[in-house]
């Protein structure tokens, strides 16, 4: 079997335009762990509503982070440079052993890359959750969870209020002021004759969702995406929610989050994914008979990533240990309507 993993031995930066190889650690990579029954249990909660305490929290969390020595592990740039150096070929595969000139010249073929394929739903599930319990850690709260941006409800569908306070962590400056009223999840700003009419606009938002939703939910290629195996070309193939809303979400929203490699300097990133996780746990928990709908393919739940944990481990955790977030890593969604789901069109 060919699971992908990446070779964090080596980390190559984009020449002159973009950094964010991760400071090199010659700790001991060790393996995931799952958190042990009763402990505690975390809630994700739309951004829109939290509970102002809650959000002071948060926002704290995240203050102590950016605070942090640059080259920590926890910082807040080192934990967006995790994403970048993900997504923008910084790792290799492992087992990929030939010479630098020759990897060089087949950089995108034996990049480790974790958007396109089957890896895109495991992959930001296990960096949230190690970002969470970081997070938890700095805000001294075992139970701290995540918000969800929750831009598949009418609610919403805009720039949420705990990330708008130019003197919050949580904010960014660059960020499209368009969303601050609507975020269109895919294809729904009306043209320039058109009045806008905000009803209109985020009923356009709740059928964009029921569709890709509809389309891809009884295949688990068209949702999950198409397999990806050491040795194979990145970008086999993202999901049908990967392309949209995923992607729409990040461009609308303007400037760091329109760009993969600089998309978590923006802790709406963070939302953002954390609904798009959600997504993935709907989606399992529809009509599964009980069991898991993901793929049991062994290079699919074999495949493993390397974070740092709450602890100041470097930790593996593969796709097998991240199915099932309420078993597997003690968290869940707060049940909230889901206005698209059965909706006629
Ligand atoms: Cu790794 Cu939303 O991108």
């Amino acid at each position: 079997s060919r699971p992908v993993s990446p070779d964090l031995n080596h980390c190559v930066d984009g020449g002159f335009t973009f950094k964010c190889c991760p400071r090199r650690s010659a700790k001991k990579i060790i393996n995931f762990t799952p958190p042990p029954p009763y402990s505690p249990f975390r809630v994700r909660r739309p951004a829109h509503s939290l509970d102002p305490a809650a959000a002071a929290n948060y926002s704290k969390a995240v203050a102590a982070m950016r605070a942090l020595p640059p080259g920590h592990p926890w910082n807040f740039f080192q934990q967006s440079n995790v994403h970048c150096a993900y997504c923008s070929g910084g790792h290799r595969q492992t087992g990929a052993n030939i010479s630098l000139e020759f990897s060089l010249a087949l950089t995108r073929i034996l990049d480790h890359q974790i958007h396109g394929s089957w890896l895109f739903f495991p992959w930001h599930r296990a960096y949230l959750y190690f970002y969470e319990r970081i997070l938890g850690k700095l805000a001294g709260d075992p139970t701290f969870a995540l918000p969800f941006w929750n831009w598949d409800h009418p609610a919403g569908m805009s720039i949420p209020a705990i990330y708008r306070r130019n003197s919050s962590s949580l904010y960014n400056p660059t960020r499209n002021p368009k969303a601050l009223k609507f975020i269109d999840i895919g294809g729904c700003e009306p043209d320039a004759s058109a009045r806008p009419s905000l009803e209109k606009q985020r009923q356009c938002n709740l059928r964009v969702m029921h569709r890709q939703f509809a389309a891809a939910s009884n295949s688990t290629e068209l949702f999950l995406g198409l397999p990806y195996r050491a040795g194979g070309e990145s970008f086999p193939g993202g999901g049908v929610l990967e392309n949209v809303p995923h992607s729409p979400v990040h461009i609308n929203t303007g400037s760091d989050m329109s760009r993969i490699r600089t998309a978590a300097r923006d802790p709406l990133f963070f939302a953002h994914h954390a609904n798009v996780d959600r997504l993935w746990a709907i989606w399992e928990s529809i009509a599964g008979n009980g069991s898991s709908k993901a793929f049991k393919d062994p290079d699919f739940l074999n495949a493993s990533f390397v974070f740092w944990d709450e602890n100041m481990q470097r930790v593996r955790i593969r796709v097998r240990d991240c199915i099932d977030t309420r078993k597997q890593l003690n968290y869940h969604y707060e049940d909230v309507q889901i206005p698209w789901l059965n909706m006629t069109t």
